[in-house]
């Protein structure tokens, strides 16, 4: 059914977050809003909505209407890079600053918002202070999860959020959470918790920011599907006391198999390099654009790969704001010795064009959920190496669920071992102990994609489309 002709008028506004894996899924649902007629103004800062639209295909819905506001600097601060706008500019440590300076938007945003009188808002976990706006125009407000509904789970209701005390010590993260009521293997490694502890401060200041998000929003959207994640679907409205509505995966239009400038977003290098890699064998390996890995955790990373014996295609990029290269960071004569099975490249990649070319047959992965995503829905299987924020959860989810395998860290100190690494690529990729893995991952694809009965995303539909009946 073409809704499009229902939808006209109803303007929608979207505020993501200052971050590539925030930015990317809120342009696609964007685009989903558009292509059911929806009028859609996209905000953001000058260089994220060049960045965006730059790497975005050509065919960006004239529905979409990006709206550019430039980032406040903060007063007398001297620890934000100038041009930093987004978490890729700078230094993990640094993300609490750049928070501060989103929270400056709130009033040339308002501004916008008093002008434009959207009927619906749809923000990120940052923006908890467009509830209030929003109400003061007159408009809904929904708050969009980037996030795994396990994840959402695991970190709790608001009540949880704002109450530190509940979980006073690391080891409180290593274990299912009590109100999870069901069994489940999504928690914390305490190494992993230990890195949260050490910036206790910022993180307090998120779990306000969710707490405020979830508290002040008219329903809850989430980037997930009943098909992989039913049961903590399930639990999230009861844990909100609202409508919690997955929106399905939203998987990229564009940019894989079937984009016509498919081979043009690649470019030549990596192009011509995939394709002189046999179908099916090559392993993708990318961290993402926010965790950094320290030196010790690249130099064993790199001799595994090396030790692994299969053709890998390596997507690095240089640390923000740091003299040394990671090129410097490599062992010596790493790229002489990979010789032709190796290529690494260093700075921005399209990752969905790599991930939908046929060479391609695994992906080692931080975990960010949208890499996740778009490692499944071309069926590719996993190698799982969680580094910050949710990432660990997100590996427990996709270990659980059976579709790739994590490189074991030590329990206490999380290193990583070359050995590990050799050997959990060649389980996902080669062994045949890793057949299942592969195949339940190849079966995911179809999973990812399958938007044919449309349910969770029609739903989310009706949610905006009632209101507008209500506000009539
Ligand atoms: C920071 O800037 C404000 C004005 O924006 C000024 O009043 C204040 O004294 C400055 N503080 C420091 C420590 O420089
Ligand atoms: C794990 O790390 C701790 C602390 O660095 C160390 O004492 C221990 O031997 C390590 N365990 C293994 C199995 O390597
Ligand atoms: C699509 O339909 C199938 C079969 O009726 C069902 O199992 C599946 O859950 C549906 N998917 C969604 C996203 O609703």
């Amino acid at each position: 059914m073409d809704r499009s002709h229902g939808n006209e008028g109803l303007h929608v506004v979207m505020l993501p977050w200052l971050a590539m894996g925030h930015l990317t899924p809120f342009l696609h649902l964007s685009k989903r809003l558009a292509q059911k007629g929806f009028r859609v103004s996209f905000i953001s800062t000058p260089k994220n909505i060049n960045f965006i639209s730059k790497n975005s295909s050509s065919s960006l819905p004239s529905l979409i209407q990006f709206i550019s506001i430039p980032l406040p600097n903060l007063p007398n601060n001297t620890q934000l890079p100038r041009n930093a706008e987004s978490s890729m500019d700078i230094q993990n440590s640094k993300q609490p600053l750049l928070k501060d300076a989103f929270d400056l938007l709130q009033d040339p945003i308002a501004a916008f918002l008093r002008e434009a009188k959207p009927e619906w808002i749809i923000y990120d976990f940052t923006a908890s202070w467009i509830p209030t706006i929003a109400a003061q125009i007159g408009a809904s407000s929904a708050y969009f999860a980037v996030f795994s509904a396990a994840t959402l789970a695991f970190i709790g209701p608001p009540n949880v959020l704002l109450n530190g005390g509940i979980r006073p010590r690391p080891e409180d993260y290593t274990v299912s959470p009590s109100w999870v009521n069901f069994e489940s293997n999504i928690a914390y490694r305490l190494h992993e918790v230990k890195k949260f502890f050490q910036r206790e401060k910022s993180d307090s200041v998120d779990g306000r920011r969710f707490a405020g998000s979830i508290s002040g929003s008219d329903f809850i959207a989430v980037r997930t599907s009943p098909e992989l994640e039913s049961e903590w679907i399930k639990l999230l409205p009861e844990l909100y006391g609202k409508p919690v509505v997955p929106v399905g995966f939203i998987f990229p239009t564009a940019g894989g198999e079937g984009d016509e400038d498919h081979d043009e977003k690649l470019g030549v290098a990596i192009k011509e390099w995939l394709d002189q890699q046999a179908i099916d064998s090559v392993l993708y390996v990318a961290l993402g654009t926010e965790a950094t890995l320290t030196q010790e955790e690249l130099t064993e990373l790199a001799h595994g790969l090396e030790k692994s014996g299969l053709p890998l295609l390596w997507a690095l990029r240089d640390p923000p704001e740091s003299t040394r290269k990671v090129s410097e960071m490599l062992p010596e004569g790493f790229e002489e010795k990979l010789g032709s099975r190796g290529f690494v490249y260093i700075g921005w990649v399209p990752q969905v064009s790599i991930l939908g070319h046929p060479s391609i047959r695994g992906f080692l992965t931080h975990c960010g959920w949208n890499s996740v995503i778009e490692g499944l829905g071309f069926g590719r299987v996993l190698v799982l190496l969680p580094i910050i924020n949710d990432q660990g959860l997100v590996a427990r989810l996709v270990e659980g669920r059976k579709l790739g395998v994590e490189i074991q860290r030590n329990e206490s100190d999380g290193s990583l071992t070359r050995d590990s690494v050799a050997e959990m690529v060649r389980l996902a990729m080669v062994e045949r102990e890793g057949e299942a893995l592969r195949e339940n991952a190849r079966r995911m694809k179809r999973v990812i994609r399958d938007e044919s009965n449309g349910s969770c995303f029609q739903t989310f539909i009706g949610y905006l489309e009632e209101n507008k009946k209500f506000h009539c």
